[in-house]
């Protein structure tokens, strides 16, 4: 026994131990340099680069969904999801938008012409005020008096010319339910950000983002209800004021609302990135070169350059490395229109006449048999979601009223390209 292992240890070359003493050596450094490098890692590459993208993400995304398919068409619908102590709502007056408050609740309403917008965490919400009662005779007496001033500070031909506007009077009410769902206003992107003279009213806010220097907000909530349709022979269900209120999340999120979270989108919409292999022809990266600086910038202030933390809500990242089409880290900002990317998508040569761009027709629901008259499909849940994916590029990085074509440049591109300031 001892003699065939001293053996079989004489017949091991020496150089085959020092092998294996080498692969252990690199393998077991390997393990130490993945176990401590992180730690000297600069901590801005793998943390989010402001307080509104992580609420960007984390706190509006997951509560905001978008829907398609209750229209039973091409018009996105979005709801939020508020919830009492949860969500900051803003109620404010505009020249043509006046609200009726109960005198307890008078104190939430940002009236006219005030500088400081007052949020609550308290659930409440608005309808038309046209019902009947004081209420609705309360309203009907404001609208006439702001008709009255409209037209008394007009003079006669102008006001033939011109129109006068509706003026909306809505009345601030406290549901009785500890969640709603609101109608949302926008058009995909998400801009109800304050970061400069708000006052939250009340101190039970139950998520810690509010503590940030600014905050997002869900502005005029009005319950998203709902009622049946019935059309030829499509049926489903639509916004409806005077319908019913959505039960819970589970119904909203049901195949016939159709409502999926932003955040779903947002995740879906980087699969089907992958999945069509637009990083073949796209970049995404806004390298330190002045071309890509400038190109993705508008006409007053370069692009700031990607950083890595701008990526840490991605799971998968596609860098590239071949432009045929444009880089796509700044399309947020460059190509903000819904309209725009349907067009596009459907047919990219109606944008730019020589693209080798393909057309993704099956990002729309069309009349497979070619019977519609309708030349533009309707879009359909993979283009909400490589819409949803493509408007977070570049637009999360800072909130909307400090992006840096408006003048405050976060990463001081222009010195950077000047040479003033090193990278
Ligand atoms: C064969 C190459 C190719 C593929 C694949 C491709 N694109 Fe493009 N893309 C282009 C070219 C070229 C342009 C520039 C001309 C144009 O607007 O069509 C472009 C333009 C764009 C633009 C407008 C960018 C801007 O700044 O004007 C967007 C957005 C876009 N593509 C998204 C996508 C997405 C998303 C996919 C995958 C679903 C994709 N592309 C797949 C080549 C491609």
């Amino acid at each position: 026994m001892k003699e065939s292992h001293e053996g079989f240890m004489h017949k091991l070359d020496k150089s085959a131990v020092l092998t294996v003493i080498g692969i252990l050596l690199l393998f077991s450094s390997a393990v130490g340099v993945t176990l401590i490098a992180p730690s000297y890692v600069d901590p801005s590459w793998t943390e989010v680069a402001s307080p509104y993208q992580r609420q960007m993400y984390e706190v509006a995304d997951p509560n905001l969904y978008v829907s398609t398919a209750a229209t039973g068409g091409d018009e996105l619908q979005l709801a939020y999801h508020i919830k009492d102590g949860y969500t900051l709502l803003a109620f404010a007056e505009s020249e043509t938008v006046r609200i009726i408050a109960p005198p307890e609740l008078e104190k939430y309403v940002t009236r006219h012409g005030e500088s400081r917008l007052k949020l609550s965490s308290k659930l409440m919400l608005l309808r038309e005020a046209n019902a009947e009662g004081d209420r609705g005779r309360q309203a009907t007496a404001l609208q006439e008096k702001l008709q009255s001033q409209w037209r008394s500070s007009h003079s006669q031909s102008a006001a033939k010319e011109l129109r006068m506007p509706r003026f909306d009077i809505l009345e601030l009410y406290e549901p009785e339910a500890k969640e709603a769902f609101a109608l949302a206003e926008t058009d995909g992107i998400l801009e109800n950000w304050v970061d400069s003279e708000f006052v939250i009213l009340d101190e039970e806010v139950k998520q810690r983002y509010h503590e940030d220097p600014g905050v997002l907000y869900v502005s005029n909530p009005k319950e998203y209800r709902i009622a049946p349709f019935r059309f030829g022979k499509s049926s489903g269900f639509q916004y409806d004021p005077n319908g019913r209120s959505i039960a819970s999340l589970d119904e909203l999120k049901s195949p016939e609302l159709g409502f999926m979270s932003r955040e779903e989108l947002i995740q879906l919409g980087e699969d089907i990135y992958r999945i069509e292999g637009c990083w073949y022809c796209h970049t995404d990266q806004t390298r330190t070169l002045v071309q890509d600086t400038i190109l993705n910038g508008s006409e007053t202030n370069a692009a700031p350059p990607s950083s890595a933390n701008e990526y840490v809500y991605q799971r998968v990242t596609f860098p590239g490395t071949r432009r045929i089409g444009p880089d796509i880290s700044r399309v947020g900002i460059k190509r903000p229109n819904r309209d725009w990317h349907k067009s596009h998508f459907w047919s990219p040569k109606t944008a730019s006449a020589g693209t080798i761009m393909p057309s993704f027709r099956h990002f729309f629901d069309d009349d497979p048999r070619g019977t519609s008259k309708s030349p533009v499909g309707i879009p359909n849940y993979k283009f909400e979601a490589i819409f949803q994916y493509l408007m977070t590029k570049g637009t999360r990085i800072t909130a909307p009223t400090q992006a840096w074509w408006q003048g405050r440049d976060p990463v001081q591109t222009t010195k950077i390209i000047e040479g003033q300031k090193k990278v």
